[in-house]
């Protein structure tokens, strides 16, 4: 058994108070919250790609990826899509409540070893919460990357996410190229799935990296898109969502082939889950 040592007692989470509230779409509303200790809050460290377990007392605990960059710590964001008993009862709070966080767990993204490279975003829906995290890290420390392009698709307009920060993308030297799966009316931008807007762009895999994360069947056909252009699997990183509960490596709940994603992931090369892919 590979238990994460690091906390002290792994199973207690910290308290933390709701701090604002953003609806981003009919079903994903973004937390931002505080640590109520001030000195753990100030002292809080994490990689772009971490996860944390938020717990609504009384209800139960699960997972989510951190979403505000380690760059700016005046609280941590996190993106929550309502699906069942816990995120329906995480949609009921209020700023001013409490809850609790267990964080960070998992991996995290190896930042270091991209610099110097391009960088590819891909993600569709709420998939886009892990990548901008990275995202937002990259546009804060914009000299380290090359070029970075977004590619970001969901439904129709009103299921993208951080809608009211696109400007702010682009001012980094961002190229967004955003996508709805049909007509719109009113709306300007590309109009079909992810990856065969990915293959109409066509972007050069010369030392370029890219991070993928959304739906599985977009993420599989992706992974197909990106193969084509010339990718390599090294050159290619998604954050998987295995069901996790302990968090640190007890439980075997989040096991996949000999990884668990809670220790080993949730961040990883194609190169290291290609071999997984009937059990993703
Ligand atoms: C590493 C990781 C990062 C995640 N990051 C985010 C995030 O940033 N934002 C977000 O909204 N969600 C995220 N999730 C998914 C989130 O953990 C689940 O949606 C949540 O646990 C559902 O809890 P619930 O009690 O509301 O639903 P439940 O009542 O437990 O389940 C409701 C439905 O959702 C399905 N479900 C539950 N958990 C998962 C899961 N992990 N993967 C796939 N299907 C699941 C169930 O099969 C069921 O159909 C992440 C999961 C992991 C493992
Ligand atoms: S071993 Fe428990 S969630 Fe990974």
């Amino acid at each position: 058994m590979r238990v994460n040592k690091s906390l002290n007692n792994p199973y207690l989470p910290e308290l933390a108070t709701v701090q604002e509230i953003i609806q981003e779409t009919a079903n994903i509303r973004t937390l931002r919250i505080s640590l109520d200790d001030k000195e753990k809050m100030s002292e809080f460290s994490f990689r772009p790609g971490q996860v944390g377990q938020l717990s609504v007392f009384g209800v139960g605990e699960s997972t989510f990826v951190i979403n505000s960059p380690p760059t700016r710590k005046d609280y941590l964001q996190f993106s929550i899509m309502r699906v069942g008993e816990v995120t329906q009862r995480i949609h009921q709070l209020n700023a001013g409540d409490q809850i609790g966080l267990r964080a960070p767990l998992g991996n995290g993204f190896q930042y270091e070893d991209m610099k110097g490279h391009d960088i590819l975003f891909i993600g569709g829906g709420i998939g886009m919460a892990p990548l901008r995290t990275l995202l937002l890290y990259m546009i804060d420390n914009r000299r380290d990357y090359g070029d970075i392009m977004v590619l970001y698709g969901a439904r129709s307009p009103k299921d993208l996410c951080y809608t009211y920060e696109f400007e702010e993308w682009k001012a980094g030297g961002v190229n967004l190229v955003l996508t709805i799966d049909s007509e719109f009316p009113g709306w300007k931008e590309r109009v079909g799935f992810v990856p065969t807007v990915l293959s109409e762009e066509s972007p050069s895999p010369h030392n370029c990296i890219a991070v993928v994360c959304g739906p599985p069947i977009m993420i599989k056909f992706v992974l197909f898109g990106l193969k084509e252009l010339g990718f390599e699997d090294h050159q290619i990183l998604t954050t998987l969502e295995k069901r996790m509960k302990c968090g640190i490596g007890v439980c075997g709940r989040c096991n996949t082939g000999s990884k668990y994603v809670c220790l080993d992931g949730p961040v990883f090369s194609y190169e290291q889950i290609r071999g997984m892919a009937q059990e993703l």
